[in-house]
């Protein structure tokens, strides 16, 4: 039913309940028309289901419509029930009265009936979740974000607001987009302010008299890197749990990758049979059967001895205290083990300042989920609860104390064994659905020299 309106229902919901012989009103945008001499047959679409109505227009009917129905046309059509002789369908609707809302001209609509390519359908964000697989990618993302917080809310969790505007780096890279208003050099607060990358620091806080909290909302970061796997903006799902170690933190990251992904395929059935047959054919299936298996664990040291004994040539080089790239991620996920990979314990020099340092002094309680086809999904870690320990890592990074003061007081007071990840919801995203672009799993992509829309 639509909101707002006791009559206007939405194509999923009336082609659920069709009755031969009732009447029943649609309202929607024509996907395909066909048109002969004494019927035509145009296909609705609404956004709601990747299926379409098909409604018959009748001698009168579609000779007097037939310029107005073409693609993109916004209707609103009376018909009754019928059962439909074609095999697409089991039932379609026989049109009384068909109303053109909107008119569309074929001749410049930008989306022909043929599939347009994601590049092309890039330069027009603004129209492309017309197409079919923007309109199944955006279902996908929404059953995505509801079944997050379903998972989160069923455990228990309370969910927090962390700022968007920020003035620390959290994760100490330099990747900051800088805030500023007004003329005074310490622009609109009086301090440095940033666009968050990460909601991490503030969720801690809240870790600390919740115990089980997450935050989620868009995060950002001016790296300047090109992938397909990178943007400016994005979105990142962080939970955070005290009284937890690592271990704790890679049972939860699996626990709520498992259930989400498994939910999600089950709602969306439809849309991932599409993404399967004409996106990325064989993806799902194996998305599916990796969830099966319980995800396997490795430590960065053991990654880099698989690397090795791969033999393979990697334009990066690998070896310990080198950086696992892209290729390195994939290669574990998809070759080596062929399922999702929680790499853990990585050289301290490599990881942010606030991760727990392990007991050789080397190494810190980090993981990092791999997956096939993506690499990265996930990554996390214990923090550091010891607040001199925490002092000597700023120190040896050569990072100010006075910024993060707050930071360091929630070590003083009741300070717990925490830890918690962040998920890159654009990359979950592409896992499942075999996207290879980040700029196709988010509404108004932003990378480095693009942010139009
Ligand atoms: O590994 P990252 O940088 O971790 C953090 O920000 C921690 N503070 C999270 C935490 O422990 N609460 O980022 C986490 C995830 C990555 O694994 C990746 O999925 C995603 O965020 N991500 C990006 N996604 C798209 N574009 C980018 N530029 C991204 N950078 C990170």
């Amino acid at each position: 039913m639509g909101l707002g309106t006791q009559r206007r229902r939405r194509i999923a919901d009336l082609l659920a309940t069709p009755v031969a012989g009732e009447l029943a009103e649609a309202t929607g945008w024509v996907r395909t028309s066909r048109f002969s001499k004494n019927v035509a047959f145009v296909h609705l679409g609404d956004g709601s289901t990747p299926r379409t109505l098909q409604v018959i227009l009748e001698a009168g009917d579609a000779e007097r419509l037939a310029a107005r129905l073409g693609i993109g046309a916004a209707v609103r059509v009376v018909g009754r029930w019928q059962e439909s002789p074609g095999a697409k369908q089991p039932f379609e609707l026989v049109a009384e009265s068909v109303d053109v809302v909107g008119d569309s001209d074929p001749a410049t609509y930008p989306l022909q009936k043929k599939q347009t390519s994601l590049e092309h359908l890039r330069t027009i964000a603004h129209l492309r979740s017309r197409s079919n697989t923007h309109q199944a990618i955006v279902r996908v993302r929404n059953a995505l974000c509801d079944e997050i917080h379903r998972f989160f809310q069923g455990h228990g969790f309370v969910w927090i607001h962390t700022p968007i505007l920020a003035t620390t780096d959290c994760e100490g890279a330099g990747e900051l987009f800088h805030v500023s208003a007004g003329d005074r050099p310490e622009g609109f607060f009086g301090t440095p302010a940033y666009l968050t990358v990460s909601g991490q620091l503030q969720v801690e806080c809240f870790a600390q008299s919740h115990t089980d909290v997450y935050t989620f909302g868009p995060t950002f970061r001016a790296e300047n890197s090109q992938t397909p796997r990178h943007a400016a903006e994005f979105w990142m799902i962080e939970p955070e749990i005290a009284f937890a170690t690592l271990d704790d933190v890679i049972a939860l990251a699996e626990e709520f990758v498992r259930t989400v992904a498994t939910r999600v395929l089950e709602r969306c059935a439809e849309d991932f049979t599409f993404f399967d047959t004409f996106l990325a054919p064989g993806h799902v299936t194996a998305v599916r059967s990796a969830l099966q298996a319980p995800f396997a664990r490795i430590t960065y040291a053991e990654a880099v001895d698989i690397l090795v004994a791969s033999k393979r040539t990697f334009e990066f080089p690998v070896g310990w205290g080198e950086s696992l790239q892209s290729e390195h991620e994939r290669y574990l996920a998809e070759e080596h083990f062929r399922r999702p990979v929680f790499v853990t314990n990585y050289p301290r020099e490599q990881k942010a300042f606030y991760m727990r340092v392990d007991a050789d002094g080397r190494t810190v309680a980090a993981t990092d989920l791999l997956v096939p086809g993506v690499g990265e999904i996930i990554g996390g870690s214990q923090r550091e609860e010891r607040e001199a320990e925490l002092r000597h890592q700023l120190a040896l990074r050569g990072m100010e104390e006075a910024p993060l003061w707050w930071y360091l007081e929630l070590r003083r007071w009741g300070s717990t064994p925490h830890g918690g990840f962040g998920l890159g919801l654009e990359r979950m995203l592409m896992w499942l659905t075999g996207v290879s672009n980040i700029r196709d799993a988010i509404p108004f992509p932003r990378t480095p020299g693009q942010a139009a829309f």
